[in-house]
């Protein structure tokens, strides 16, 4: 009987862990040796902390189970490993006797491709909602602004004396301020213009911008393939769309004590399916900072107008890219967690020929 349980647990498709009040591995199953990329010998007594780099559950949470001697699940848990791979799972922890004494019990399902998928056009059809909302909210507010303007200019002039006309002016002042915000809230607005262009001039004029906002502490490095071929695009909106990553990288890196570093990087990639369209070819974009890593609640919510983790940030940053790349038939995917923010533009390649 011990035996077929044994062979059981071996069998399981879900990742099996036993670790002790140390977080220590006594037990990994096949399916856990597997994901840990590690093998039996590799795997017990060492703690599992020397494995997973960042767990979006704190290891503490796994201790604190030890004291009230219960358990927890949590659904897309982000683990990633010291090599930089990670993955997305469902995670139970249970506490239990394990050889006198007490022990957990992890189980670790991977979420798989194609979950990410369909969670990934979820998200991407609430945030179209979103958008929508808000721009029809800001074309609402947008039109009576302008009356009020017109009217508190009207008003200045009537006015006998000088002291009075500080109060409209203030009128005038905010009106436009809300009128900034609300055309950002707009967005773009006039249609792009498409031409034959090369990518990397775009990420070079972004670096010479950057680099021309006086910053200290931060490299900008690049890592470009030249094979990427003329791409059809926007300029001024993929620019604008990079500008507003890079931006926030160097925000987020200028509080850092430490070296800042930023990374644009450009890759192809082949047969790629982007909101539902597969793409034979594909310019990939990357976007990479050594910073503190995306405030874990944002994360869901990260492309959403107005969210923002700063305490003079408008949030529109992400959001604004977002629709400029929309505009290009590609996507923006974001993978962060502390020491290391990654960007991926995907943007699809028509060729030359086949556009003529
Ligand atoms: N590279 C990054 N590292 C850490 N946090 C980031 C990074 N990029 C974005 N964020 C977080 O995401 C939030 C949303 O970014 P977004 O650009 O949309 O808005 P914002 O920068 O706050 O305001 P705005 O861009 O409108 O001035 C930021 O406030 C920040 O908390
Ligand atoms: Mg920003």
């Amino acid at each position: 009987m011990e035996e077929q349980a044994n062979y059981l647990l071996e069998s399981l498709a879900t990742a099996v862990l036993v670790v002790d009040d140390q977080l220590s591995v006594k037990y990994a199953n096949l399916a856990a040796q597997s994901v840990l990329e590690r093998s039996d010998n590799q795997l017990l007594g060492f703690p599992v902390t020397q494995f997973i780099s960042h767990s979006s559950v704190a290891f503490s949470r796994l201790k604190n189970v030890f004291k009230k001697n219960d358990g927890f699940s949590d659904g897309e848990v982000l683990l990633t490993f010291f090599d930089g791979r990670h993955i997305l799972a469902d995670v139970t922890v249970t506490c239990f006797e394990h050889q006198k004494k007490s022990a957990l019990l992890l189980e670790i399902k991977v979420i798989d491709q194609q979950k990410r998928i369909s969670q990934e056009s979820q998200q991407w059809a609430q945030q179209q909602a979103a958008r929508e909302l808000i721009r029809g909210l800001a074309h609402e507010i947008k039109n009576p602004l302008g009356g009020l303007r017109g009217a508190a200019q009207l008003l200045e002039k009537q006015l006998p004396n000088q002291e009075l006309k500080e109060f409209t002016q203030v009128i005038v002042e905010q009106s436009d301020r809300l009128t900034n915000l609300v055309d950002r809230l707009l967005g773009p607005n006039s249609p792009p213009n498409f031409q034959w262009a090369n990518i990397h001039q775009v990420l070079e004029k972004i670096r010479t911008l950057v680099s021309l906002d006086d910053i200290k502490n931060i490299d900008i490095a690049r890592d470009y393939d030249p094979s990427i071929p003329d791409m059809f695009f926007d300029q001024d909106m993929l620019q604008q769309a990079v500008l507003n990553i890079v931006r926030n990288s160097v925000q987020a890196l200028a509080e850092q004590p430490y070296q800042g570093q930023i990374l644009l990087k450009s890759r192809i990639k082949r047969q790629l399916t982007i909101h539902g369209k597969k793409h034979p070819l594909v310019a990939q974009i990357k976007i990479i900072d050594n910073g503190p890593g995306i405030p874990l609640e944002l994360k869901d919510t990260l492309f959403y107008p107005m969210v923002t983790g700063k305490s003079n940030g408008t949030g529109l940053g992400l959001s604004i890219a977002q629709t400029l790349v929309d505009q290009h038939e590609g996507k923006i995917d974001v993978e962060s967690w502390p020491g290391h923010t990654e960007f991926k533009i995907f943007l699809p390649i028509i060729k030359k020929e086949s556009a003529e």
